[in-house]
């Protein structure tokens, strides 16, 4: 049987196209949704405050539209994500540093920036 042969014979199976079709799912299920989130307010919140460690990656934190560098922390989900904006993680400090922003303002700017590195 020559190669295209093969090939017509694979892709004539139903089986193979949903194996595809599942996988393209799967791929774009995997990005959060930040329906309600105000990423124009999360914005000005990381241009702010947040920039000055993620933009270069300060202290080992994750790069702004570093794709590798997020995708292990976007899997967690946006609960966690939060919760680690809010309260800390490691050198990661409570709401970046300013005690002053609201919970609101770190999901907003958590959420901006899910939404430029995912
Ligand atoms: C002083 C530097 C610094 C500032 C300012 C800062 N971060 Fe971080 N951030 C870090 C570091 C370092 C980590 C990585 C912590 C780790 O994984 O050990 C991190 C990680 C994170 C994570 C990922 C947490 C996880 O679960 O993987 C989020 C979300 C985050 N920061 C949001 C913010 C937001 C929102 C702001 C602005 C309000 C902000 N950061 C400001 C240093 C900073």
């Amino acid at each position: 049987m020559s190669f295209t042969q093969k090939i017509s014979r694979l892709t004539s199976t139903p089986f193979v196209w949903l194996f595809f079709a599942g996988f393209i799912t799967s791929c774009s299920s995997s990005k959060l949704d930040l329906k309600g989130f105000d990423l124009a307010k999360g914005e000005q919140v990381y241009n702010n405050l947040c920039m000055v460690c993620h933009t270069a990656g300060m202290f080992g934190a994750p790069k702004m539209r570093d794709k590798s560098m997020w995708a292990s922390r976007i899997a967690q989900g946006m609960d966690i994500l939060i919760n680690h904006g809010i309260n800390g993680f490691n050198a990661m400090p409570p709401k970046g540093g300013n005690a002053s922003l609201s919970d609101e303002d770190i999901k907003n700017a958590v959420a901006f920036m899910v939404s430029q590195s995912q």
